[in-house]
Parts: structure tokens; sequence; C-alpha cells
């Protein structure tokens, strides 16, 4: 099978890195791609949002399946056009990625599936938002409706920030103008997040292991938010019995509600999660694998990605239900950033050290913002690494992780040290082996 994936991040390389190692896998390219996706697939300078050259592309080298990692594609409707098309693609309907691309959209269908999320209200106007912060007397979240490139979401601890917070967003538009027209005004919760991530097809749903993102820039989730600094799987705040409730309170409803409204959800349903001391409630939905997260969890995962991806197309899925088998080890993903990010950032530098840490065992490190230039890999982005490494416990995991970080060096790189902390604190021995409570399905190394 030939296999496009479409995107150029850490995530695609990720999805690109695990496909190809499918023995049914002849061969795998990417669009754009970058430097990583190059050494394990084939790039294909095409942009990801230029819909009709993809197609003639998919046409011309006979691809059998195009696999979408970012959210825009989706939102734009690449599905829709490839579908038209009768060409085969994994991801979610135009319609049915709303649950990503418009916040107010996801929230509606929350409360009238009675899907536990924070207290909100909705304005389509600052005075009337204004008016209501005025009134409140907790701390509040302020959300831009449309994609923001996860930067449209601003955590406030003061009534003068939510209110600056309305000022960025609709008055000064500076996430755009479509993306600032309404605004999510919701409570600020408190808690450990989760991001549970589930492969969705017709009525079934199977659910990956969970993970745990670091949205915040700097260490003891200090900073802006970012597209994620780093993650691990899995994480123990994800109990069996709050992954228990979280399928029937949060996917079964959502999945069901969608197909109600027929615009039935095909592809990954990412569910960020908090989980607060009255039990978990939903931040947000995603309609695409979460990156970082992905990377950690592809470490992990053994069954075939493409038999899983496939399954998923053609609403064969069932057949993996309670079957995916994963690695018992912890991995952990620490991300090298370009200083700045996730503000303005410089790109072109050389990165050094690549081959250095590609030769730890079990060390796998995914390119995100990176370019070959000749002999020279080059940063290219805010996100340029994902450093992910699984070991024999979470914290051995994250000792690997950050051994092979520190083979690597580029003109203003910086990372989160605290990947995994929270986990590790929360173990009662942080030592001790660390067999994940979901992994009953996994069977051991050589089976
Ligand atoms: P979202 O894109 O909606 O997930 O928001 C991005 C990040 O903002 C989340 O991962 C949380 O860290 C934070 N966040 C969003 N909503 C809330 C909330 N209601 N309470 C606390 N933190 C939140
Ligand atoms: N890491 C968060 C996301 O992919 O949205």
């Amino acid at each position: 099978m030939k296999v496009l994936v479409v995107g150029k991040g850490g995530r695609e390389h990720a999805l690109v890195w695990k496909l190809a190692q499918s023995p049914r896998a002849e061969q795998v390219y990417c669009a754009p791609g970058n430097a990583g996706t190059a050494e394990d697939g084939v790039n294909v300078p095409i942009d990801p949002l230029d819909f009709d050259r993809l197609v003639s592309f998919v046409r011309k080298e006979k691809i059998d399946l195009t696999v979408v990692g970012p959210e825009e594609p989706l939102a734009r409707g690449i599905v829709d056009h490839f579908q038209k098309a009768n060409l085969r693609i994994f991801g979610p309907t135009r319609e049915a990625a709303r649950l990503e691309s418009s916040k107010v959209f996801a929230k509606e269908l929350m409360r009238h599936a009675d899907v536990p999320t924070a207290e909100f209200r909705i304005f389509d106007h600052p005075e009337f938002a204004r008016r209501f912060i005025e009134t409140r007397d907790y701390p509040l979240v302020v959300k831009a409706d449309g994609l923001a490139a996860g930067k449209g979401v601003i955590v406030c601890s003061t009534n003068e920030e939510a209110l600056t917070a309305i000022e960025r967003i609709m008055v000064r538009e500076e996430f755009g103008r479509a993306a600032g027209r309404q605004v999510v005004v919701e409570k600020r919760l408190e808690g450990e997040e989760l991001s549970l991530l589930a492969l969705v097809s017709g009525r079934t749903i199977v659910p990956l292991q969970p993970t745990q993102d670091h949205k915040a820039a700097f260490d003891e989730d200090k900073g802006p938010n970012t597209g994620g600094m780093g993650a691990y799987c899995p994480a123990p705040v994800g109990t069996p019995e709050l992954l228990d409730t979280i399928d029937r309170e949060v996917l079964v409803p959502i999945v069901h509600a969608m197909k109600r409204r027929r615009q039935p959800f095909r592809g990954v349903l990412y569910a960020g999660i908090m989980a607060t001391n009255q039990g978990p409630r939903v931040l947000e939905f995603n309609c695409r694998f979460g990156d970082p997260e992905i990377q950690p969890l592809l470490m992990r995962l053994r069954t075939d990605l493409l038999d899983l991806i496939e399954a998923v197309v053609d609403e064969r899925l069932e057949a993996f239900e309670g079957k995916l088998e994963w690695d018992p080890r912890p991995a952990v993903c620490v991300v090298m950033a370009s200083s700045g990010y996730p503000g303005p950032y410089k790109k072109g530098f050389p990165i050094r050290g690549l081959t250095e840490a590609a030769k730890w065992p079990d060390v796998k490190v995914f390119h995100a913002g990176t370019r070959r230039d000749g002999d020279r890999i080059l940063t290219d982005g805010g996100r340029v690494l994902g450093v992910t490494a699984l070991g024999d416990t979470l914290a051995d995991a994250k000792r690997r992780a950050y051994e092979a970080v520190a083979c690597i060096q580029f003109p203003g790189a910086f990372y989160r040290r605290d990947i995994a902390d929270k986990a590790l604190r929360s173990l009662p021995d942080p030592a001790a082996k660390f067999t994940p409570s979901a992994a009953t399905e996994s069977l051991p190394e050589n089976t």
C-alpha cells in the first residue's frame, strides 16, 4: 500500500515513522513534511490546504490511503474534498470537525448531550461579555470560538485579566476576525489534566491509553500556553474508574449525538479532560491526534497502525475493540523549542547532536519544525524536536529522554525540565516498576 500523511509537525513524523513499520506499507509520503519525515518516508512539496494538488498527487501516484495530521485542513473540508473524488482518507468531515473548529458548537453540543464541562456563557458582543465578567466572583477562562493554533484560550486569575482577554479576542481580533466573532467565557476548573484520544468509526469507540500533555511554556506550568511542551503515556491520573466514567459520560454521548445530527464522527476524537474533585470535566475536543501526545503513544503502540487506521476508514473498527496491544513500558516525550516560542522566534539555526541522540536504544527523536539544507538540519519552527524515550519505569523513561536531549544543541534551544513530574510525584514509589492499569491488554515483549 502507498500512504500519504498530510502535515509537517512532530505528529506527522510520528505517523510516518509508525505507518512505515507496517509490513503492508510499500511507501509512506508526507506533504509537505520536515527533515525527519524525509528520513522515514518521502516528502512531497504540497501545501496541506491545497486540496486540488493533493488529490492530483494521490491519483497520479495511486495512493491507497491519506491520513490527515493537523486540524486546519480538516476544518476546511479536506475529507469532504477527497470523498467527493472517491479517495480514501482518515479524518472527520468538515461538519464533524466543528467539534474542534468551533468552541461554541462543542459547548452547545455538550450541553445538549449532558456531557460534564465547565459552566459557560457564549457572547457575540464584547459589551455583554464585559458585563457578565464584572459580576463574577470566581476565576474565568476566555476562549475564542475559532481555531487559533492552541493560543486562543486565555486562562485568567482576575476579572481584569478576563476583560483584557475580551479586548484581545473580540476588539483587537488578535486571533483573526472569524475566530473572535464569538467567545466562550467559562468557569476556571482546578485539577489535573488528561488527554484521552479515541478512534471512532460508526458507533465503535476504541480509546487509546491516557496521556498527559504539558501546555504551559515553562516549568511548573508557568508562562503562556503552547501547543504542548512534552507528554507521557500512560498517565496514572487516568485510573480505570476515571477512564470508564469518561467513556460513559463523554465519548459515548458525543459520538451518539453526532450520529443523531447526521454528522457521524470518523477519525480521532481527542477529549481534553480536567480530573476535578467532582469528576471528569471536558475542557475541549480536538478532532485529530494530539501533538506531542501521539509521540509517546505511538512509541508504545504495538498494533499495526495502518491496519487500525484502515479499520476506521472502512468502518470495521469493532475488530479492534479491547484488542490493542501496547508495550508495557511507559514513554516520555520532551519537546525542544525555539527561544521565544509561543511568541515570535528566529529559525534557520543548525541542529547538532542528532546522530548521537539517535544511538540511544528505545529513543526516537521526532522532528517538528526542521528542514534539511544539504548536510545540515536546520530549525524551522517553534517546536523543533520531540525527544521520546521508553523506560522500564516512568522515572527511567524520563531520565533516558533527558539524556538524549542533552546530546542535542541549537542556538536558543529551550525545553521544560519537569515533564512527567506530576505523575512521578503521585506514584507511591517513583522508582518502582510502574505497571499501567490499562496495560492488561498488552502482551509480553516478543509475542
Ligand atoms: P482548550 O484549547 O480549550 O483545551 O484550552 C487549552 C488549555 O487551557 C487546556 O489544556 C487547559 O490547560 C486550559 N483550560 C481550558 N479551559 C479551562 C478551564 N475551564 N479551566 C482551567 N483551565 C482550562
Ligand atoms: N497537545 C495538544 C493538542 O494537540 O491540541
